[in-house]
């Protein structure tokens, strides 16, 4: 009698890394973290001046708001503020910019969360590039509609939105962008906050906290040194259509504290050159570093 053969194939679960098949039951589970898969995780990026981490405190508690936000549990908050200073203690950076991450965890990819995952931590310390240019010169903006979701106060990894208004601003030679609502308001920045001056009332102009931006750390320092360089702050949304007529603009942000804006989608703001008001923050900002250490 003939034998029949019968080719039989033994079910395997697979994955493949660049050009590779592999077991499924061995891909790293760095591969399989939710914030690669969903943005399901929050950050911080926090920055040292001369050696000396700045506004450490703040940052944690924002950290901390937003893992309780997006309910990541099992986080302790004074470990991650240890950890933070260790590495930065070890990598002997003077201008360091300390970004750091905690996802959901690692997990098969399923919206639904598995019960309570570990989460993953990821930080990096790199040296810190301080433009002087940037702050002598001024930057030029571009308006990008703000196609974000309504949590925008949530530091999450979920960036996409911001980084399609970069790279649109980055194409038209501009070094940040501006996200306008369907209002017509500024928002905030891809990656800052944004501040008005009205020369004549000496007003420092920016828009209130809520939903649809992030509670920047380097804002409400700037609205507290704001008497000080001569300004009141005034809680107020800008418009996008006057915002080429103001005074004076820029933006604020951790990696470049103050940065004037010189040119709003192609129309000079004032004379084109960084104005008084502006320098005078950058002045008292620097100051508000020094004595903070
Ligand atoms: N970004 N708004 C947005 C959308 C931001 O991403 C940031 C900071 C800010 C300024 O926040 P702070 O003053 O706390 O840095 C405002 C960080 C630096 C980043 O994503 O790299």
């Amino acid at each position: 009698m003939e034998t029949v053969f019968e080719v039989r194939q033994i079910a395997m679960q697979l994955a493949m890394i660049e050009d590779r098949i592999v077991s499924y039951a061995e891909v790293d589970p760095v591969y399989l973290d939710r914030g690669t898969f969903f943005g399901d995780g929050v950050y911080e990026v926090v920055r040292s001046y001369d050696g000396a981490i700045f506004a450490l405190g703040e940052h944690m508690a924002r950290f901390e708001r937003s893992l309780r936000q997006v309910d990541i549990t099992g986080v302790d908050i004074a470990d991650i503020r240890r950890r933070v200073e260790r590495v930065f203690d070890d990598a002997s950076i003077a201008n360091a910019k300390i970004y750091f991450h905690i996802t959901r965890g690692s997990a098969d990819r399923n919206h639904g969360t598995h019960g309570d995952l570990k989460p993953n931590f990821f930080l990096t310390v790199t040296e810190l590039d301080d433009s002087a240019a940037e702050k002598a010169d001024g930057i030029s903006v571009s308006t990008f509609p703000d196609w974000r979701w309504k949590r925008c106060d949530i530091k999450s990894l979920n960036l996409l939105a911001n980084v399609l208004a970069r790279r649109d601003a980055e194409k038209k030679g501009c070094g940040e962008a501006i996200l306008v609502n369907d209002a017509g308001e500024i928002t905030e920045g891809a990656s800052s906050s944004v501040f008005m001056v009205r020369a004549a009332g000496k007003e420092l102009v920016t828009r209130p906290l809520g939903p649809d931006i992030l509670p920047s750390i380097t804002r409400a320092v700037v609205l507290r040194i704001a008497e000080q360089a001569g300004l009141r702050a005034v809680k107020q949304v800008i418009r996008s259509d006057k915002a080429a007529g103001a005074d004076e603009l820029f933006l604020a942000v951790t990696t470049r504290d103050i940065v004037p804006v010189v040119e709003f989608d192609g129309t000079p703001i004032g004379d084109g050159r960084p104005g008084e008001h502006t320098k005078n923050l950058i002045e008292a900002f620097r100051q508000y570093v020094l004595n903070s250490r």
